[in-house]
């Protein structure tokens, strides 16, 4: 059984484990120093002891399933991703609930954008199977690991890179696919505190029929520069507009936005094929929804935002995305317009629907939708 969108059963699970092999560490760290990196985690800093990984050959499809050691990569100078960049990534969370089980969100939706993200850079397609095979292995693996305290969690970042060691450019006939374990708290260094943007209206991270809507680091690569302008205005992050016109919002840095109107209605841009399907995002709308919001998908115009915060028709601003969470925005500055949004206090319905989503993933409330997947 190989699929690229199948929702997998819970005794299904265990079959796919099964196929890591686990070449555990015999230098484990101590359970002192890991206690200490569980108590205050910063954001991707330090690793869990173990990695999962697949490795694949043109020849002979993904082969040799394994849990090892988390260590350095070997790569020849000539490999293909350190000159072409031929890379994708997810970003993902294991969450612990109260009675100790270990859980993670809609990972059969992550895997569905990890192979589209596969496709549009030309790199073979792994199956759901793997990809959440791989994940429940290395967090059972390090089930030690997943922090307990509040908005904490151990962030998944499965990847896949073109690792032949060649010069031509064309698809990498030979590919690693591995995924690494970070124990986090909060992506914001403040906590969850509302954060400024700096609207960046000079350069765009990507553009029509390009690699936007695929998670590929080249796309985050391109916002570096953009990030480092925000950070000079003293801003937390950059949101950019989209190519065409220059004059819609799109995405910021590494999460998708959403806007509050003064109606409760709940809008954030439409995609467009530039930039990225976030499953936070999904799912806010959803939410919204169930809560009697109307969640709007619809190009939204930066003016109509910058208008909106000084007449009050636009009430909150917050990002989101599996690294963000759901993270209220205060201020939104460009070079010509400085705007607080609401008093400059995260918005209500912005903290509502954080708290609902993180009610659900944390095992505190219901989760009517099944998005909820058990791994250890
Ligand atoms: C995520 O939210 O998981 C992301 O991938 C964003 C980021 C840290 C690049």
């Amino acid at each position: 059984m190989t699929t690229t969108s199948s929702s997998i059963l819970p005794s299904e699970l265990e079959d796919l484990v099964a196929l890591f092999d686990v070449r555990g560490t015999d230098t484990p760290t101590p359970d002192a120093e890991r206690e200490a990196a569980l108590a205050s985690p910063r954001f991707g800093t330090v690793f869990t002891d173990h990695m999962a990984r697949i490795s694949w050959r043109q020849e002979d499809g993904w082969l040799d399933r394994r849990i090892e050691k988390y260590g350095p990569l070997q790569l020849d100078p000539a490999t293909a991703v350190l000159h072409y960049a031929q890379e994708i990534f997810e970003g993902m969370k294991a969450y612990r609930h109260d009675d100790g089980s270990v859980w993670t969100f809609r990972p059969d939706a992550n895997a569905a954008r990890f192979a589209r993200s596969a496709h549009r850079l030309a790199l073979p397609a792994l199956s759901v199977e793997d990809f959440v095979g791989s994940i429940a292995a290395l967090v059972r693996t390090d089930a030690a690991w997943v922090p307990s305290g509040e908005d904490s969690s151990l962030y998944l970042r499965p990847f896949m890179f073109a690792s032949e060691a060649f010069l031509g450019v064309r698809p990498a006939a030979e590919v690693e696919y591995l995924v690494i374990a970070s124990p986090v708290g909060p992506y914001f260094a403040g906590g969850v505190k509302p954060v400024s943007i700096w609207v960046d209206e000079e350069y765009h991270r990507a553009g029509p029929g390009g690699t936007g809507d695929a998670k590929y680091g080249g796309n985050y690569a391109a916002s570096l520069l953009p990030q480092q302008l925000a950070a000079d205005n003293g801003c937390d992050q950059v949101c950019f507009l989209d190519a065409a016109t220059n004059t819609h919002l799109e995405e910021l840095g590494g999460m998708n936005v959403f806007v509050v109107m003064d109606d409760g209605s709940v809008h954030t841009p439409e995609l467009t094929g530039s930039f990225l399907e976030g499953v936070t995002r999904s799912s806010i709308l959803r939410l919204a929804t169930d809560r009697g919001h109307e969640a709007v998908e619809r190009r939204i115009p930066l003016t109509e935002v910058v208008e909106g915060l000084a007449d009050g028709t636009v009430r909150e601003i917050f990002a989101c995305g599996t690294a963000a969470v759901v993270t209220p925005v205060g201020r939104l500055l460009g070079s010509t317009f400085d705007r607080q949004v609401g008093d400059g206090e995260p918005g209500a319905l912005t903290m509502e629907i954080r708290e609902q989503l993180t009610g659900i993933q944390y095992g505190r409330v219901a989760d009517p939708h099944g998005w909820m997947r058990r791994l250890a």
